[in-house]
């Protein structure tokens, strides 16, 4: 049976849209947050990303979890598996026919800022694991982590390296608030892209056939939709370069001419001069040592660490103390 709680309502996005764009379009730089890049569009988009031969993380990471599903279902026998920014939930299929194996998995909670994606992968898991109890949650992984539901023991599980794309401090906040919500005794299953040489990374923020800039320029898109702008999309163009102090990616939007535009909704009109940008997201790339630091700091003890036979890509395993 498929359950989807929806925790972030079309009122709560429309208005936490308002206050990010307001936020972020007038204040200098200019910025917007990489969670709504993901409408229906935006969402597959991504998934094309994830078949791109420049993008590697998802394979390395599906390559990861092929070889350790059932590791990772011995040593925590989870009951639920919680999944945080699932998107497609694609590779998760390897986690759940590992702690299936196991024998002791009786649900799956993705949880997805994203309804459309995530109303499509609950009913496909649904469709495919008759036996699953699978409940979905529409929601915001830095919001409401309060309301996931689910049997004891859980393992939440955050892949993709998702984690990259929030800044330092609201990483540090993101790990607090899992620790708070599990029992001592739980699972957190990260995955995390590792820092190697700047040419591979930039070239899988930087594809040849251009998916990753109109994912980029999709934020636009959503804004024009949602909120009646009026960006001339193809007036900006994509932006992706590491930063190597920062161990980052940084995606902007540079405006190719002189602009103004106005946002009906929220009352606002913004100048562009000519190559001002906007910074949309960033996609922090990690040690070991760094990620050690900051579960310890959060409250969580390791139990693996494993990454691909090229060591592009970590998955780990913490329980919460
Ligand atoms: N975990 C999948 C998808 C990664 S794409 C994978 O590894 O391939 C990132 C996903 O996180 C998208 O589906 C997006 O909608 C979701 N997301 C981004 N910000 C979010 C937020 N603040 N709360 C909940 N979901 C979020
Ligand atoms: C979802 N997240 C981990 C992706 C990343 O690699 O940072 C988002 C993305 N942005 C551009 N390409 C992919």
């Amino acid at each position: 049976m498929t359950l989807i709680d929806v925790h972030l309502t079309p009122d709560y996005a429309a208005r936490a849209l308002r206050e990010d764009v307001r936020a972020g379009l007038a204040a200098t730089p200019k910025w917007l947050p990489p969670k709504w890049f993901y409408d229906a569009r935006g969402s597959e988009l991504f998934e094309e990303i994830t078949r791109l031969p420049e993008y590697y993380p998802t394979r390395a990471e599906r390559e990861i979890l092929h070889a350790r599903a059932g590791e990772i279902a011995a040593l925590t026998n989870a009951h639920t598996l919680v999944e945080l920014g699932s998107g497609s939930s694609e590779k998760t299929r390897l986690l759940l026919d590992g702690l299936r194996a196991h024998g002791t998995l009786t649900s799956f909670v993705p949880l997805d800022v994203s309804e459309s994606a995530l109303r499509d992968a609950s009913d496909a898991i649904n469709a495919d694991y008759p036996n699953l109890d699978v409940h979905g949650v529409v929601g915001d992984f830095t919001a409401h982590l309060d309301k996931l539901p689910g049997d004891p023991p859980r393992v939440v599980a955050f892949l993709g390296g998702t984690i990259g794309n929030l800044i330092p401090a609201e990483r540090e906040a993101f790990f607090r608030s899992v620790r708070e919500v599990l029992e001592p005794g739980e699972w957190l299953l990260l995955g995390t892209d590792l820092v190697k040489d700047p040419a591979t990374l930039v070239a899988a923020y930087d594809d040849s056939a251009d998916v990753t800039a109109e994912f980029n320029k999709n934020v636009l898109r959503v804004i024009n939709r949602q909120l009646g702008a009026d960006f001339d999309v193809d007036a900006f163009e994509h932006v992706a370069l590491w930063d190597a102090d920062n161990e980052w990616i940084e995606m902007h939007l540079r405006a190719t001419r002189a602009m103004r535009v106005l946002i009906p909704e929220i009352h606002l009109e913004i100048t562009f001069a000519e190559g001002e940008e906007i910074s949309t997201e960033i996609s922090a790339k990690f040690h070991r040592s760094g990620v050690e630091a900051e579960l310890d700091k959060a409250g969580f003890t390791p139990a693996a660490w494993w990454t691909d036979a090229e060591a592009r890509f970590a998955l780990s395993l913490w329980q919460s103390i």
